[in-house]
């Protein structure tokens, strides 16, 4: 055995300690920012994604789906359940999720990223088991096999259904359906107005439809990505890309053009300013 072994393990084990004691210190020390607000960090965010994409993975391995998920009462039963239970975080065609669902870290993805992302068994797991450190509920308490599957079913089926469609289908009163814009605290005031635009994108929970180059999202492609907009002649090909219409479209699209999928997600004045000025800011 050579001599230097035992050094070594003397070595290794301080360096253990100093850095569990480092990790102790960070953590009891309150530097580290928790607000969902804040953005993870690049590898944080990646850890959290892959762990969950994998364990979701490796847990429904050899997994069938029942027969009948396109049978269009399925469908029905899924649709009526998912408005009650999901719409509120997750969205549905044509419309934004509620309050709760946009102020989240990490936002709930869009349903229409999540049926093209994830296999039918998958998507059953999630519902059933629920996604820790997430927000993410758990239902297999709550909603019997056949309810989690009707809802597997109307996500699976879900780009097929026109937001006129699905607001036709839905019990809740249309009244319902447009959220509040915050009212204004100060004047606004362009020094910064990128930066905060950059904290809005992610309360509006922009990235779950769109890649935007310094959010850090799912990698969603429901709609563009938004990475050469400032360089774009029309905005959704139907406006001229001035700030003005920038503001207007992101304030309500549906209001410009009634069979966009972007929903009204109740952006403010001054945050579609903020945003818009993030978004022309990226060259
Ligand atoms: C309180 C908000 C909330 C509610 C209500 C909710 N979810 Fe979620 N859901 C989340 C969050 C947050 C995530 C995890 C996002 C992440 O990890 O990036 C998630 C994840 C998921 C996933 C996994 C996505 C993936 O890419 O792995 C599925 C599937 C899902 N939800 C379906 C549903 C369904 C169906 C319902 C209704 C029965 C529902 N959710 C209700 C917040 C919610
Ligand atoms: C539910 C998904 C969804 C969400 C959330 C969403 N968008 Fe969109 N967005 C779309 C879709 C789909 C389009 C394409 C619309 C069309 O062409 O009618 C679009 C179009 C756009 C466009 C025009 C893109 C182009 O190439 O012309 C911009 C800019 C935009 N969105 C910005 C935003 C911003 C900023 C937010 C957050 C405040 C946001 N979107 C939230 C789905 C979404």
């Amino acid at each position: 055995m050579p001599r230097s072994l035992p050094r070594l393990i003397f070595w290794g084990v301080l360096l253990l300690v100093l850095a569990a004691g480092g990790a102790l210190a960070y953590i009891s020390s309150g530097i580290y920012d928790i607000a969902a607000t804040k953005q993870h960090i690049a590898p944080v965010y990646w850890a959290l994604t892959t762990a969950r994409r994998q364990s979701i993975r490796a847990r429904v391995i050899g997994e069938t789906p029942p027969a009948n998920l396109t049978d269009a009462n399925v469908v029905a039963t899924g649709l009526a359940l998912y408005d009650q239970h999901c719409r509120q975080c997750h969205g549905a065609p044509g419309l934004p999720p509620d309050a709760i669902g946009l102020g989240m870290m990490p936002a709930p993805p869009n349903f229409a990223q999540m049926a093209r992302d994830l296999s039918a068994p998958e998507i059953h797991w999630a519902i059933s088991n629920g996604i820790k450190l997430t927000g993410m509920p758990a239902w297999k308490f709550r909603l019997t096999e056949p309810e989690r599957w009707a809802l597997v079913a109307f996500l699976k089926s879900s780009l097929n259904i026109t937001p006129a469609d699905y607001r036709a289908r839905r019990k809740q009163p249309a009244s319902e359906e447009q959220p509040k814009p915050r009212q204004p605290e100060a004047p606004w005031d362009p020094k910064d107005a990128d930066q905060r635009g950059r904290v809005a994108i992610l309360q509006y929970a922009c990235e779950t439809c769109h890649v935007i180059p310094g959010i850090r999202g799912p990698d969603a492609h429901v709609g563009p990505p938004l990475a050469g907009i400032a360089g774009q002649l029309y905005i959704a090909g139907v406006l001229r890309n001035t700030p003005d219409h920038m503001i207007a479209w992101l304030r309500d699209p549906q209001r410009i053009d009634p069979l966009s999928a972007m929903p009204n997600l109740g952006v403010s004045e001054h945050d579609a300013r903020d945003i818009a000025t993030y978004l022309y800011s990226l060259r």
